[in-house]
């Protein structure tokens, strides 16, 4: 039964995790984002060229980087991965939290969009840290084995793969590590049956493996989805 908080006059549903998320606003977000700090000037002109270069403007947002370089830092994070670069914004964020001898090993499928991605790092000086890899994932992914265990893992590449970067992750990232997959909401169709979800009907099963392997507890201690517009799935590896 949903529980009832009184607030003054206002009535708000409690606990249920409904009407949570009311206040937001284009307006509020700008605000609270500026007042924790911003986005880097080279990072905001990363994602305003990426559909001027003809890419298409996928990434994530600059909230999404904030929250990325937070679970960076918070988990002592000096060796992460990232599947799917595009043009190098939340490849730029998880660098910076990294610290100055820390490395990120990107991997981008399109040669365009890492050519595009390691223009932007070299000129948000963060080349030192970042490796661009040109190819699928599941191919360039076993190729980093050697250099693990590593901290932190990014999937944020074709949803239907999803299964695939996260079993290797799961043979590659240390005990207290963080697994970190963006768009978990499938584009708001992860609960709908797979006819239903149109040309994402294929990325159904494939998220929903995906979420099922985070909360299992042989492999992860803990699993959340970060309430972001497209849901950023977060587990700690056990
Ligand atoms: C959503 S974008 C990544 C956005 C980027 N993480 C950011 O926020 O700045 C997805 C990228 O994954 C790439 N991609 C698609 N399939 C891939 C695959 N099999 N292996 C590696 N990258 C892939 C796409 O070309 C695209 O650039």
């Amino acid at each position: 039964m949903v529980e009832l908080l009184k607030k003054g006059k206002k009535t708000v549903p409690h606990h249920t995790g409904v009407g949570r998320g009311e206040y937001r606003s284009e307006a509020l977000l700008g605000f609270v984002r500026e007042a924790l700090g911003g986005e880097d000037p080279a990072f905001k002109r990363i994602r305003e060229e990426t559909p001027k270069k003809g890419l298409p403007p996928i990434s994530i947002g600059p909230d999404e980087g904030q929250l990325l370089s937070i679970l960076v830092q918070a988990c002592g994070a000096k060796k992460a991965v990232e599947v799917g670069t595009l043009a190098g914004y939340s490849a730029c964020w998880i660098a910076a939290a990294l610290p100055d001898d820390g490395v990120l090993h990107t991997i981008e499928f399109d040669p365009k969009h890492a050519a595009v991605a390691r223009d932007n790092i070299k000129a948000a000086g963060l080349a030192s840290k970042v490796t661009v890899h040109v190819g699928p994932g599941s191919e360039i992914l076993p190729t980093l084995d050697g250099e693990g265990p590593y901290d932190l893992c990014f999937i944020d590449a074709d949803k239907v793969n999803y299964p695939v970067y996260l079993r290797w992750a799961v043979e590659n990232v240390r005990s207290g590590g963080l697994v970190v997959g963006d768009n978990a909401y499938l584009f708001g169709k992860v609960h709908l049956k797979p006819a239903e979800a149109g040309e994402d009907a294929p990325g159904v099963p494939a998220m929903r493996a995906f979420l099922k392997c985070l909360a299992d507890r042989r492999y992860f201690t803990s699993c959340a989805m970060i309430p972001t517009g497209e849901g950023m799935a977060v587990a700690v590896r056990r």
